[in-house]
């Protein structure tokens, strides 16, 4: 098989397992949703709905290819034997899940190496809203989609013009650092929207629905899909200085803006040095 026939095998099956699980996802919050557990803090939460909706992806995931690992948000990964990685957040914005706000994700990507934003390389992913109807998804090299729609990113947008989007990770202490960096980030451009899952963060950058997305905390799950997305579509991701994306920090916007953002967003992180966690 070639490599461009093998990308789109996978992509066709992250793309059909992501429009099941988001199926699922929606018929169980449309029955009614409950906190199952809290996780590394109160406001960390998970309901039944995340794990069953993690467990249904590894099934098929696994009944379709029992080679690759998997990595997922909810339960022990497991390494495979092809060296492919599912990378799984089975829903992203559980707390707008939990109060019916319409922004929460299936996200489902396949990457090659180990599970690790700092050397794997991302083959296919899938991002599905259920709550809108929104599937996006990429191969690597072969554009990303907005379902039929080919996605480009919005250049040449100044700094002062650009809606940026951002995240709060759960600890109180960097929930607080996060929240400075904001203040100071406010007069800085159009406008800052936190809109609860990061994959859809991404995904946006990638449709022009933001122009900036940053933030510092997050788990590979939350971007491994998203990220490939926003790259197919044109933009930039990554950390400061040429880094790759992690924990520490992922930025994603027109690799122009970006350029422009960076070394704003990172006089404020020295601002803030001595309280960044
Ligand atoms: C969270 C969302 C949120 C981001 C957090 C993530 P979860 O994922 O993506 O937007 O700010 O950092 O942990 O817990 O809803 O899957
Ligand atoms: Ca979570
Ligand atoms: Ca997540
Ligand atoms: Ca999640």
């Amino acid at each position: 098989m070639t490599e461009s026939a093998a990308l789109t095998e996978m992509l066709g099956l992250a793309r059909e397992t992501a429009l099941t699980a988001g199926a699922l996802a929606k018929q169980r919050r449309a029955e009614g949703v409950e906190i199952a557990a809290s996780k590394s803090s109160p406001e960390d939460v998970v309901t039944q709905a995340d794990r069953e909706t993690e467990r249904l992806i590894r099934r098929l995931l696994a009944e379709a290819r029992p080679n690759d690992g998997f990595y997922g948000e909810e339960s022990e990964g497991t390494t495979g034997t092809s060296g492919l990685t599912w990378v799984v957040d089975p829903i992203d914005g559980t707390v707008n899940y939990l109060y019916g706000i319409p922004l929460y994700a299936v996200s489902i990507a396949v990457v090659e190496g180990e599970p690790d934003p700092a050397s794997w390389r991302t083959l296919a992913g899938a991002v599905y809203n259920p709550a809108l109807d929104e599937l996006y998804t990429a191969a690597a090299g072969q554009g990303a989609f907005l379902g039929a729609r080919r996605l480009q990113v919005k250049t040449d947008v100044p700094l002062a013009l650009a809606l940026a989007g951002t995240g709060f990770g759960y600890q109180a202490p960097r929930r607080q650092w996060q929240a400075d960096v904001v203040r100071d980030l406010i007069g800085e451009v159009r406008d800052i929207r936190r809109l609860g899952s990061a994959a859809l963060d991404l995904c946006g950058v990638a449709a022009g629905r933001l122009d900036i997305y940053y933030e510092r905390g997050l788990h590979p799950w939350d971007h491994a899909a998203g990220a490939l997305v926003a790259r197919e579509a044109g933009a930039r991701v990554g950390g400061f200085g040429g880094d790759r994306e992690g924990e520490d920090l992922l930025i994603s916007a027109d690799p122009g803006l970006y350029s422009r953002f960076e070394p704003v967003l990172a006089k404020i992180f020295a601002r803030h040095a001595a309280t960044a966690v």
